[in-house]
């Protein structure tokens, strides 16, 4: 709960620092932090007919680009999990190869519309509001995909997420992930130290990551390829040249 974190002396272990982090974000939501709780996003996605590109109904061009080239095997079987998947693009895209997909996102507004989506596409894909660091399974998943949620965490939280991966990524599995890219004049998300960032009490529209900062973030998996998206603007695909695509492997 906003506000009651850290009050007293009740920062007694890790989590409860990590909360009380969270919450320099998070009391500033609607001035500042993309990621502060649910509100931001489910207005993000009350209209759905705004030029957004990620609202085209299509998956990710390096997604599609991995799995022809044999990178990134997908079919009937193949677990998935994606994180922050907004209204199911991917996740969609990823059910309609035969994958079996859970996908979850903070915004109510956006699992609903990516379930419509899924009935639509006649595909089954299980969509869960929730956020993404508290998600536990027993089963491990061939494949974890990301595209524009790590980058709309805060600093600390790379630590959960690593523990998220870890949790979540089968030995051998894959993880595809989009990130803002350094070096956009902005376009890409902010570049900003971290130690700004909380000096600020704000997100500024998501962190940008050099490709070494990418790298670093997701230590202890291999990395197969990391490369900027290709732009697309129209077609089967979507793509943002100020993204990075990156394919690693656990
Ligand atoms: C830039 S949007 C991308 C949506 C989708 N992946 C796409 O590309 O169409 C980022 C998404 O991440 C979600 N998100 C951010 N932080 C999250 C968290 N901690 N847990 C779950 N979802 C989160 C937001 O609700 C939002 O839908």
């Amino acid at each position: 709960m906003p506000g009651t974190v850290g009050r007293g002396r009740s920062i007694q272990s890790v989590d409860d620092v990590l909360a009380l982090l969270d919450q320099l974000f998070d009391e500033r939501a609607d001035r500042w932090s993309e990621r502060g709780g649910t509100d931001f996003w489910d207005r993000f996605y009350a209209d759905r007919h705004r030029p957004v590109p990620f609202f085209r109904a299509v998956p990710d061009e390096s997604l599609v680009a991995w799995h022809a080239d044999g990178r990134l095997p997908l079919g009937p079987g193949t677990r998935v999990l994606e994180l922050g998947c907004g209204p199911g693009r991917n996740a969609v895209w990823l059910a309609q190869q035969g994958c079996r997909v859970d996908a979850l996102d903070l915004s109510a507004t956006a699992v609903t519309w990516g379930r419509e989506r899924a009935t639509q596409a006649g595909v089954d894909v299980r969509f869960v509001r929730t956020d993404v660091l508290t998600w536990r399974t027993d089963r491990p998943y061939d494949l974890v995909v990301d595209s524009g949620c790590f980058h709309h965490l805060p600093p600390h939280r790379r630590v959960s997420y690593r523990a998220l991966l870890e949790r979540t990524l089968a030995p051998g599995g894959h993880l595809g992930i989009a990130c803002f890219a350094a070096g956009h004049d902005g376009r890409g998300g902010t570049e900003a130290d971290d130690l700004d960032l909380y000096r600020a009490g704000g997100l500024s529209g998501g962190l940008a990551y050099t490709a070494d900062e990418l790298r670093r973030s997701l230590a202890g998996l291999t990395e197969v390829e990391l490369r900027r998206m290709r732009t697309v603007t129209s077609g089967d695909t979507f793509g943002e040249d100020f993204l990075w695509a990156g394919l690693f492997r656990r």
